[in-house]
């Protein structure tokens, strides 16, 4: 498995104080690293080795005895897609912002709706932004599943595992989510993926 998919371009510090250098250096060198070294050694030397990232989740989804391929697959996925998703202080473009009023009425009916489907995801999951059915929208998924298997193209994303945020925010959900949005999502990134959309 590519290392493009483990390794990040940012400092552990340069998120703080949002996420502290603690909380990265669990969730991202521990949680996500052994996403990463588990999905390695479970395809290693089988017909999945060859395959992309995004075909191995689509091929083991819901076949029973692919269970732990599938769900230490679409964590890689998901983990890296969320650190690419945080970088700091990056403003949406007014292009983007028109996009997003369109959609959701305005900028903050979006932090609005993202933030209550965040919060309204019983126990261990993710909310996404994602562009479906040529509409921007958001949706919320559990544990390790993501918007590939509804055929749904992510934008961005944000972990509600207790694990991204209890170090910096304790039970707290809504205050985390609140200081992502605000202030540590890669607009850029956003961006980059909604102009890849056809
Ligand atoms: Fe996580």
């Amino acid at each position: 498995m590519s290392l493009n998919f483990f390794n990040i371009s940012y400092d552990k510090k340069d998120l703080e104080p949002f996420l502290s250098v603690e909380t990265l250096e669990f969730h991202h060198e521990k949680h996500h690293r052994a996403y990463f070294d588990n999905l390695s050694k479970l395809i290693v030397g089988t017909e999945l080795e060859d395959k992309s990232l995004e075909e191995i989740i689509l091929f083991s989804f819901s076949k029973k005895e692919m269970k732990s391929i599938y769900n230490n697959a679409a964590q890689v996925f998901n983990h890296d897609f969320y650190f690419k998703s945080l970088k700091k202080n990056i403003k949406p473009s007014d292009g983007f912002l028109k996009i997003i009023d369109n959609s959701f009425g305005s900028w903050s009916d979006f932090k609005e709706e993202f933030k209550t489907k965040a919060l309204a995801q019983f126990g261990s999951g993710w909310t996404w932004l994602v562009v479906n059915d040529n509409k921007l929208d958001i949706v919320s998924t559990s544990n390790a599943d993501n918007p590939l298997t509804l055929g749904m193209k992510p934008l961005m994303t944000i972990d509600v595992w207790e694990h991204a945020y209890y170090i910096d925010y304790r039970n707290v959900r809504g205050d985390y989510i609140s200081a992502l949005l605000d202030n540590l999502i890669d607009w850029v990134f956003v961006e980059s993926n909604y102009e890849l959309v056809d």
